[in-house]
């Protein structure tokens, strides 16, 4: 069974649909810890609920994010975490973290990247006035948003569309590719190429 730990630094919606696909039998793995950088974060709750470890490592103990990172890391260790899934998690990682984990982490960004990388994702494609976005799963690598593309879903955005509409029709479909991608790393099926782009096998 993949081992998997989750960041999350909210509400924890995502972590939540990691849960429920494990729940029901269509995701083979097992998250072992949650782990938090915001004590009030809804996702450390939701963990507990299920009798999940839920750790919250408070960034403002550590003088460097070396040191921050170190902790995260040793509470990844402690749990023999292979697949780091970040679910919200509002931090970017250095390259000293992601060398620990290269290519075992993952993000879900609310956007058809590489379009609208950064925060406000959803506002960002309102601006641009774009017909269609979406949402996506990467492996996180030392760039914003930029990592390999594992899964993109396409949601129209509508004329009437506010910040928070777009949102929440996007977000429906994170809930859905987020644990697939999870099911398709813990059965092997996807392939990271020379070309550092993703391919899944049937
Ligand atoms: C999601 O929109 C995710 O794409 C973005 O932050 C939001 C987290 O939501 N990175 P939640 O905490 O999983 O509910």
């Amino acid at each position: 069974m993949l081992k998997v730990g989750v960041l999350a630094s909210g509400r924890g919606t995502n972590l939540q649909s990691i849960i429920n696909g494990i729940e029901a039998g269509e995701v083979p793995a097992e998250i072992k810890v949650v782990i938090s950088d915001r004590e009030e974060a809804k996702a450390l709750e939701r963990a507990e609920n299920y009798g999940i470890d839920a750790v919250y490592v408070n960034p403002q103990q550590y003088d460097t994010t070396k040191d921050f990172e170190q902790a995260l890391l040793n509470v990844l260790a402690e749990y023999k975490v292979e697949l780091v899934a970040m679910a919200g998690f509002m931090r970017l990682l250095s390259s000293y973290f992601i060398g620990h984990y290269r290519n075992q982490i993952m993000n879900i960004h609310p956007s058809l990247l590489p379009a609208f990388k950064g925060l406000h994702a959803q506002q960002q494609a309102l601006d641009y006035g774009v017909k269609v976005s979406g949402c996506t799963v990467h492996f996180v690598d030392e760039g914003v948003d930029t990592g390999p593309i594992i899964k993109q879903k396409a949601v129209e955005v509508k004329s009437d569309d506010t910040e928070k509409s777009l949102a929440k029709r996007i977000l429906n479909y994170e809930h859905q590719i987020l644990p697939e991608v999870i099911e398709l790393i813990s059965k092997k099926k996807v392939v990271l190429k020379k070309d550092n782009t993703v391919r899944i096998k049937e």
